[in-house]
């Protein structure tokens, strides 16, 4: 491998070695995070266990998903979260289609509930916002960056090798 081809070789070799590293660096893409799983958002329900298997992340989405004839999406505070007040709310998500989407833009609490009394039988969530911190440990919220990480790592092992063999 000397001459022309060897050039080539190395180019893509650099190419390669570019574009693992920008991976591991934007490392974590935004997740949509379906209200409530397969069970959706409806009344009648405790959305503790869904919460329970998942880490919203600054920059994720909320996806509300439900019978757009009955029910709706309101952002409140705390206060009217606990109270199931839909009073003076702070954003209303419903778009009318039954399909409703919220980007978690700050690492803070926020709070949901359905109008028309439905909160009152449990339609409403607390989702607490973190800032994604790349942590030593994998955890299973995180595993997808650390499959790439782990990918990454292994190209660019791999990356290096060939770049020794070469030069
Ligand atoms: C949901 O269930 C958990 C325990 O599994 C309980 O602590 C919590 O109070 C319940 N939430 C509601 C709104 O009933
Ligand atoms: C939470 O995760 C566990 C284990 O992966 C799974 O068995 C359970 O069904 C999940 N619960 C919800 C509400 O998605
Ligand atoms: C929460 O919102 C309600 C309704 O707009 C308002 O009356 C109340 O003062 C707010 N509470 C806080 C702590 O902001
Ligand atoms: C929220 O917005 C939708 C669509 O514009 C509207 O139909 C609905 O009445 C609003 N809900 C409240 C509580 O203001």
């Amino acid at each position: 491998m000397r001459g022309s081809g060897g050039a080539l070789w190395r180019n893509m070799v650099v190419m390669v070695a570019t574009a693992v590293m920008l991976t591991c660096v934007m490392c974590r893409k935004p997740v949509r995070h379906q209200v409530g799983g397969k069970d959706l958002w409806i009344p009648n329900h405790n959305y503790t266990d869904w919460l329970g298997n998942q880490t919203f992340y600054v920059g994720d989405w909320l996806y509300f998903m439900y019978d757009k004839e009955m029910y709706n999406v309101l952002e409140v505070n705390e206060t009217s979260y606990k109270s199931c007040n839909e009073k003076g709310f702070i954003f209303n998500l419903t778009r009318g289609a039954g399909r409703d989407v919220f980007e978690l833009k700050k690492p803070k609490p926020y709070y949901f509930l359905a109008s028309g009394g439905y909160c009152y039988n449990g339609m409403k969530l607390a989702v607490n916002v973190v800032k994604y911190v790349p942590a030593p440990e994998p955890s299973p919220a995180t595993s997808g960056c650390y499959m790439i990480n782990g990918i990454g790592m292994l190209m660019l092992t791999i990356v290096i090798a060939v770049w020794a063999i070469l030069v």
